[in-house]
């Protein structure tokens, strides 16, 4: 028996590597007009065409709603909150519409045709040209073109389709950040590299070592954009960029440690001197791009990915005569080691032994786990139809007909059991000798995070999931 344990998954949209671990709704108008094959839909307000690449569930829409980066005194407000203190002066963009077209979420950022990111298994999709965003840097290019700062933060709600376990959810919050500087302005400096370099030594400074041991470009994986910028510019950029998202870094854990009571409370982990690194990476929207990694109980965790911005975006944003950085941080991630939450499920629960633990007045303390029931392991075998892909996606196809994806079983959990569903995995695999067909099982946990589950419900939701595997996903339970 070959046991096949979930590939690690990219926070982020970057060739996946096995560099770092990851560590990992309210109710929705939705208006359905009959008569059309297709329905036309309405998400608070705006009138939607539905074709056949809607995939959507209504309880995913139903989240938009939530928008708990807005919600105060929630932990990932808190979260954006602190990051925003680090950027003064910078324009905050927080009420920006989910909705949005596959030209901004995917063309503009100069995703290729094929990027596996595109995929109706990966993404969701209200039509052809239209998607939940995927991530905030759908928004990079309208917010270049309004130029209304030299610099700005958005902060929102984005959606994947995804894992379920304790460290991935469809929707999460993600902060972009962009800084640019433009060739045009008039300076007092020689060059524009000496201007950036009078701006990072006017960024606050810290004492920690960083493990930074890439040049900053490498011509083959991390390349300069020669045509447009100078090596002395982008060692600027660079210096700017990662002093700026150090300091960030280091301001959440050392929050993070303060937030424990008295040093016998902290667990060892907190007790070693922070250790982060900088590790080159690979976006279609910068270069040369990088990925800040933490060291935390003892795995090495990307926190955020960034880089150069690549003209192409600024100069079809109207700015060609600009040049800067741009990074993107998933705020969940932060949240759960900033007040140690140990399921991202936590974040949606309307619970007041959940929410009232979190204050933006007054110190930040660690959230205290009201209770931990009992977890539910059942399992479910059958054999997939038709070909497959696997959990990293990469196998998909763009339209994702046909072929049978993991994300599709995962979101078949979600619809059946909600937020009742901890994780689901992958626990056996084989194909059959002589027919070739093949065979998967799946270990789903249902645990509540606020009540204890009865047997007569868990078994209920489980053959509820293994009736709707069979119906929508035509597998052939064993
Ligand atoms: N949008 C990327 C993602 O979600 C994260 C990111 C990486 C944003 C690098 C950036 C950047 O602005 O420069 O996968």
């Amino acid at each position: 028996m070959r046991i096949t344990l979930r590939a690690s998954r990219s926070l982020f949209y970057l060739a996946r590597s096995a560099k770092a671990e990851r560590l990992a709704p309210g109710r929705q108008r939705c208006c359905y007009s009959s008569g059309h094959n297709f329905k036309d839909i309405t998400i608070e307000g705006r009138p939607y065409k539905t074709d056949s690449w809607m995939n959507t569930p209504a309880s995913i829409l139903s989240s938009i709603p939530r928008r708990l980066h807005l919600q105060p005194d929630h932990p990932i407000s808190l979260t954006r909150q602190l990051i925003e203190s680090h950027f003064p002066g910078f324009t905050y963009h927080n009420d920006l519409f989910p909705i949005v077209s596959v030209a901004q979420n995917f063309d503009s950022l100069n995703f290729p045709p094929d990027h596996p990111g595109r995929s109706r298994t990966d993404t969701y999709y209200i039509n052809r040209d239209t998607v939940l965003r995927t991530h905030t840097s759908a928004h990079q290019a309208d917010t270049f073109r309004a130029n209304e700062n030299s610099g700005f933060l958005i902060s929102a709600d984005v959606y994947r389709r995804d894992a379920v376990d304790r460290s991935h959810y469809p929707v999460f919050h993600q902060m972009e950040g962009a800084k640019t500087w433009n060739r045009n302005d008039p300076t007092s400096h020689s060059t524009l590299a000496a201007q950036i370099w009078a701006d990072v030594a006017a960024l606050p400074t810290h004492s920690m070592q960083v493990s930074d041991p890439s040049p900053t470009i490498d011509p083959e994986h991390n390349p300069l954009q020669s045509a447009h910028h100078t090596a002395e510019e982008v060692e600027a950029m660079a210096a700017h960029l990662k002093r700026s998202l150090e300091n960030v870094v280091i301001s959440i854990f050392t929050a993070a440690r303060a937030a424990s009571a008295s040093p016998s409370d902290q667990p060892p982990q907190d007790r070693e001197p922070l250790q982060m690194r900088w590790v080159t990476a690979y976006f279609p929207f910068t270069s040369p791009s990088w990925e800040l990694e933490v060291l935390w109980q003892d795995t090495w965790l990307e926190v955020l990915g960034c880089g150069i911005i690549s003209h192409s975006i600024l100069s079809a944003a109207d700015q060609p005569s600009r040049l800067g950085w741009a990074f993107g941080v998933g705020l969940e991630r932060i949240a759960m080691l900033l007040f140690s939450i140990p399921d991202i499920r936590l974040f949606w629960s309307k619970d007041p032994r959940f929410l009232s633990q979190f204050s933006a007045a007054g110190e930040m303390k660690r959230f205290v786990p009201f209770s931990k029931h009992p977890a539910c392991f059942k399992d479910v075998s059958f054999w997939v139809k038709g070909t497959s892909s696997a959990a990293g996606g990469l196998g998909g196809s763009v339209s994702g007909e046909g072929g049978f994806h993991e994300n599709d079983v995962m979101e078949i959990a979600r619809d059946v059991a909600g937020d009742l569903v901890e994780d689901v995995r992958l626990v056996d695999e084989f194909s059959h000798p002589k027919t070739g067909r093949r065979s998967l099982c799946y270990r789903v946990n249902y645990r509540s995070l606020e009540r204890t589950l009865t047997n007569v419900e868990s078994n209920e939701l489980h053959e509820r999931f293994r009736q709707q595997l069979v119906e929508r996903l035509g597998v052939e339970l064993r």
